[in-house]
């Protein structure tokens, strides 16, 4: 398989650890290690994840689709081999992206996936090493490292080297906290150019965003923003959210912190703690009653309404719908005093009771 790019050997590695240097230097340069508040147990998350995925599920992946490839459907190796390197580019990178788009959403909207996803969100801080911190099953399980082995087999070994360099480069600066779109942002002159370039390409704005701790901030969408390389599909599939903003809290709320084995060795290993998502026989449970709530507004204060119907702090939202399709309803009070907040939701004014509840069986 030639993946020679340019004629040098290995240069998509050489690339590959340029970048992820050139970030971490920049990091500390920036002050962050110095002010990083991560715990050992982050640590070894995130490096062991980090090396895990490049050593040894990245390869084995491959390895794996080559050799079903070879033994199964022979007739197809090099079926691409043919195509201008620029149109195996494209369709390779293309088609990446709009797999981990799906699988990253339905990380977010499916339980069980959640659960090896969840230590991603779990971070607190951004940084470039964040990009890596899933559960092993999570990568495992991802359709595109299976596509790079499927993609190679094919013919297109060079698309794929360039494409992982591309693509890195986008991912680890959207989680670094180098957040170079802020000179995109701070000056009117570059305006248009920030808007072309966050139509196209995801940008730290953009997805720190998504690892923003609630929406009540106004800024943060955990429960959109899915992209990894193209901010296309969100676009597209209605998830997008451009603030140009950067979330002042990340993290996930109401975390038990479990240890990084129950973390990233979920399900094979759980976490004791009952309290915990990914602990033996953790259930969440509707909290829907036939009744408004009567509560007290602010004036001008951002609220949260539960809509998945499994907040344990009903009317409002306590993050229990991470790993389902419901998002809590951000609002802004009108103004100070009592309302009748919905906790059937059935409303169709959410978030005030209508009344629906009066006709639910
Ligand atoms: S707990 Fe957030 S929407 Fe229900």
């Amino acid at each position: 398989m030639e993946k020679a790019l340019f004629g040098i050997p290995n240069l998509d590695v050489y690339l590959v650890l340029g970048i992820l240097a050139f970030f971490i230097i920049i990091e500390i340069i920036g002050g962050y290690w110095h002010r990083t508040q991560r715990t050992s147990s982050d640590w070894i998350q995130e490096m062991g994840s980090y090396f895990v995925l490049a050593l040894l599920i990245k390869p084995g992946i491959v390895l794996a689709a080559l050799f079903v490839g070879n033994t199964f459907l022979p007739q197809f190796q090099y079926a691409v081999a043919g195509y201008s390197f620029g149109l195996a580019l494209v369709i390779y990178l293309f088609a990446d992206d709009f797999l981990q788009y799906w699988y990253h959403r339905s990380a977010h909207e499916y339980p069980f996936l959640w659960k090896l996803h969840r230590p991603h969100h779990q971070a607190e801080e951004m940084g470039f090493f964040v990009s890596y911190r899933n559960a092993a099953l999570y990568y495992l399980m991802m359709p595109n490292i299976w596509w790079i082995g499927i993609f190679t087999f094919l013919g297109g070994a060079k698309a794929v080297a360039l494409g992982l360099v591309l693509k890195q480069l986008i991912i680890i600066s959207s989680h670094s906290t180098l957040a170079y779109d802020k000179i995109l942002y701070k000056y009117k002159v570059l305006h248009p150019l920030a808007t072309l370039w966050e139509r196209i390409f995801i940008t730290p704005a953009f997805h720190h965003a998504h690892h923003g701790k609630s929406r009540v901030d106004g800024i943060s969408d955990p429960n959109g923003n899915y992209g990894n390389m193209f901010s296309i599909w969100d676009q597209m599939f209605g998830t997008a959210k451009f603030t140009r903003q950067f979330p002042t809290q990340y993290g996930l709320e109401n975390d038990p912190k479990e240890p990084w084995t129950a973390a990233y060795l979920y399900p094979a290993v759980a976490a004791s703690d009952p309290k915990s998502e990914i602990s033996r026989g953790y259930k969440k449970v509707s909290t829907i009653k036939p009744e408004p709530s009567t509560v007290s507004l602010v004036k001008g204060e951002k609220y949260l309404w539960c809509q998945c119907g499994m907040s344990k702090n009903q009317p409002f939202c306590d993050s229990s719908h991470h790993g389902s399709k419901f998002k809590p309803m951000f609002f802004v009070a009108s103004k100070t005093g009592e309302v009748r907040l919905c906790n059937c939701k059935k409303t169709k004014a959410g978030p005030f009771c209508d009344d629906s509840h009066l006709n639910a069986n």
